[in-house]
């Protein structure tokens, strides 16, 4: 190994002497790099990294100005995957190249301009030195003398057959999880022509008792029948739905329906209660901004755009139920819901 090879280790041991007292440590051949001996390239390599440098703190002041100048109600269309949110979308790319930029410039200039010397540390064996193993192995076999362990036979299998069937109440208690859900929250007491009644009171509603802005908890009207025919609150649990009544103009999306045959009544909506998350019951209604905050985790749904996710876990919009009057100008539902209520499961498609 050549002088120039050597390496410096702390303050005075080199390569040459590390392979010594390291069992003759066997480095490669150093080459250098163009910018060891090429001051120009040297240079080009430090334009680089200063530009890359640039560029992240150019992409971090562009955060901030989208963070500040981007409505965060504002759209944008993406190929494939529908619309995002246009602040998301500007703040993740602008965070994310700032981020990106500065670790490629500090890769730049490890790579082309930081020492590439290779270094050894010498260091002691892992293992321990004879001695302490046989007295660690003399201890465990007096451990193992004073517990009888070995000589009671009887213990000994007794205790092994305990601790062989000691993990199956765990197992046994894996079937509180409950079955799964299977088709049942495909399935719930909504059909056409059901009527919406209030919750608890069972009223029937009139678009007119709902005040713009308002929002109402609400059930199917064969909800105290369903739940009796099955004796539990499975329905009760599955059925419950919100209707909200905005300015028609305010709606920006259904998740349904067609311009003559919307999927609201002049302007009252009805959707699950029951959030996608994990299944809290929802009910925190911001009337201005038209969004519905679940309590557990914060996931936030904007009923004036198909109650889609706005904030927080939940990955999938609050299903939406059509409806419409009946003959006696009460509400009732147009279809049942047209998929899954509540939280994602193994069997939903
Ligand atoms: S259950 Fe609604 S956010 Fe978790």
């Amino acid at each position: 190994m050549s002088d120039k090879d050597a390496v410096e280790l702390g303050a005075h041991q080199t390569v040459d002497e590390a392979a010594e007292g390291s069992n003759d440590v066997v480095l490669p051949d150093h080459h250098p790099r163009r910018t060891d001996f090429d001051p120009r390239a040297a240079k080009r390599a430090e334009r680089q990294v200063t530009f890359m440098f640039g560029l992240s703190a150019l992409f971090t002041v562009l955060f901030v100005i989208a963070y500040v100048q981007i409505d965060t109600a504002d759209t944008i269309p993406v190929p494939f995957f529908g619309t995002w949110s246009a602040s998301n979308a500007a703040l993740g790319v602008t965070f994310g190249l700032a981020s990106f930029f500065i670790g490629a410039g500090v890769m730049q200039w490890a790579k082309k301009l930081m020492s590439d010397r290779e270094v050894v540390s010498p260091r002691h064996a892992l293992a321990s030195p004879p001695e302490a193993r046989e007295e660690a192995v003399a201890a465990f076999n007096d451990g193992v003398d004073d517990s009888g362990f070995a000589t009671r036979r009887i213990l000994r299998r007794s205790l092994l057959g305990a601790m062989a069937l000691f993990p199956i109440p765990l197992i046994v208690i894996l079937r509180d999880l409950g079955p799964l859900p299977s088709n049942d929250l495909f399935i719930t007491g909504w059909v056409p022509g059901e009527r919406v009644v209030l919750d608890v009171t069972g009223a029937p509603i009139r678009p007119s008792d709902i005040p713009i802005g308002g929002i109402v908890s609400a059930m199917p009207a064969s909800l105290p029948e369903i739940q009796e025919e099955t004796g539990n609150l499975n329905a009760r649990a599955k059925d419950v739905v919100l209707l909200v009544r905005m300015n028609p103009d305010e709606i920006v999306s259904q998740q349904g329906g067609t311009p003559e045959a919307p999927w609201d009544y002049e302007g009252v909506m009805c959707f699950s209660k029951i959030c996608t998350h994990v299944g809290c019951p929802i009910a925190l209604y911001e009337q201005r901004t038209h969004h519905l905050l679940c309590p557990c985790h914060q996931s936030t749904f904007d009923l004036a755009d198909s109650a889609r996710v706005i904030f927080g876990p939940a990955a999938r919009d609050l299903p939406q139920l059509p409806i419409m009057l009946d003959d006696e100008g009460y509400i009732i539902a147009r279809e049942t819901f047209q998929q899954p209520i509540g939280p994602s499961f193994w069997e939903r498609a």
